[in-house]
């Protein structure tokens, strides 16, 4: 277990068994299930702090942003804007909770690539205090939608290229999002929102990537966009991005580094006047969240290999199929014992595909132990799908040896709740 992914708050108790925030994972799959989504409170709020005490330490003009996709769960709003973040959504639905979990609509940041005018409507009634600006046709909408003056930020693709996985990768030119710097889109963009009544130009947003661990290429962003800045430009947002570790090889920077050289990178390219923002997702609950399953079935294939499922797999865990993505797991009764059985990690999927680990080394794993894969906190439950009508996992927070399902179990009546 030493090295791996758990939140800083994970210990063995008296058993042997893993323990988060002062909770049991063996008497916590028991009281609340498996599969389930638990997060560490004290590993997300310790993150959000070191965003917070990095900036104060450098700057008295910035602004940490939950880029709440990595989360969407209301109660995860409601921690962040507890610890003094703004939010960042993507669509009518996350900006829909944001509200109900009480932030404050100004503090509200409001992305989308092909924003409806029903998700511009809500904006414009809710208060958003802010939108970042993604097409020129977006741009015509908000004129033709919004009745009042709305903050605008225009997001720009710089044509930075951070070493990540391509689906992840957003700040190339070759891409959806954003105006690009190159062929004077950005500036086109900058100019149209100038002059419009219903949007009031306040910065520059970018967004290179996700999962990034080289962070040279946020300077290069940043000295990018200085090159469109004009008088106008009050604040700057450079996007979230920081890598994460998913396993125990992995060594990411840590959030003081990165925080660190995109102040640096601000402050020599727009001056000491413009506020710095950032909106991370990953880095800020990724580590905080593990999932717990139960093993069902083991399979030995002689000579070929031993495949361990669980009950969940692709339905509450996509990255794997999605982007490759790698995990380890440890057995929540016995984490410490060295692994003496390579297995695969299959879900219980009607796929091939369906795989969540491909190599893993567990200690003789057998039918009903408890197996738990860390830092599955990001983008987990967000892209959650009820696959071969598989109901979504309760999201459960561990707190100072409490739990509580801030969202319950979905039911196989809750698959049928929309049908006619
Ligand atoms: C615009 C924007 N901001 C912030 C984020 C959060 O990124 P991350 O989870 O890598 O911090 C994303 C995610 O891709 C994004 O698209």
């Amino acid at each position: 277990m030493a090295g791996m992914p758990f939140p800083a708050a994970t210990s063995t108790n008296d058993e042997g068994h893993l323990v988060v925030d002062g909770c049991d994972l063996v008497e916590i799959a028991a009281e609340f299930g498996t599969p389930a989504y638990l997060f560490s409170v004290s590993e997300m709020r310790s993150r959000a702090r070191a965003y917070l005490e990095a900036f104060s330490a450098r700057s008295d003009r910035f602004e940490v942003l939950f880029a709440s996709k990595a989360l969407p769960v209301t109660a995860a709003y409601r921690l962040f804007a507890e610890q003094g973040l703004s939010v960042d959504v993507a669509s009518g639905g996350e900006l829909t909770m944001a509200l109900a979990a009480g932030y404050d609509p100004q503090r509200i940041y409001m992305h989308g690539n092909n924003k409806t005018d029903k998700e511009l409507e809500l904006a414009d009634r809710s208060g958003v205090g802010t939108l970042i600006v993604d097409s020129f046709d977006e741009i015509e909408r908000c004129e033709r939608i919004l009745d009042r003056k709305v903050d605008a930020m225009v997001r720009v693709t710089p044509g930075i290229e951070p070493s990540t996985h391509d689906y992840i990768q957003t700040g190339q030119i070759d891409s959806k999002f954003g105006f690009g710097l190159e062929d004077g889109s950005a500036e086109a963009a900058i100019d149209r929102v100038l002059g419009s009544d219903r949007l009031e130009l306040v910065g520059l947003h970018c967004h290179i990537g996700s999962q990034i661990f080289a962070i040279e290429p946020f300077r290069l962003a940043v000295e990018a966009l200085a090159t469109i800045a004009g008088d106008w430009c009050q604040m700057v947002n450079l996007g979230g991005g920081l890598g994460i570790s998913y396993l125990s090889e992995d060594d990411p920077p840590e959030i003081e580094e990165y925080v660190e050289l995109k102040v640096e990178a601000v402050k020599r390219c727009f001056g000491d006047g413009v506020r710095i923002q950032v909106e991370p997702g990953r880095s800020l609950v990724g580590t905080a969240g593990l999932t717990v399953y139960t093993i069902g079935t083991v399979k030995r294939i002689p000579g070929v290999r031993t495949y361990v499922a669980v009950d969940g797999g692709m339905s509450d865990n996509l990255r794997p199929m999605l982007y490759d993505a790698r995990y380890e797991a440890v057995l929540a009764d016995r984490p410490e014992r060295e692994g003496d059985t390579e297995v695969t990690v299959a879900g219980s999927h009607c796929e091939s595909g369906d795989i969540l680990i491909r190599d893993v080394s567990l200690p003789d794993p057998a039918v009903g132990d408890i197996l738990v894969i860390p830092a599955t906190g990001a983008y987990g439950y967000a892209m959650a799908n009820n696959y071969n009508g598989m109901p979504r996992p309760p999201v459960v927070f561990l707190d100072d040896g409490s739990a509580s399902a801030v969202v319950r179990r979905e039911t196989w009546q809750d698959l049928m709740a929309r049908d006619r």
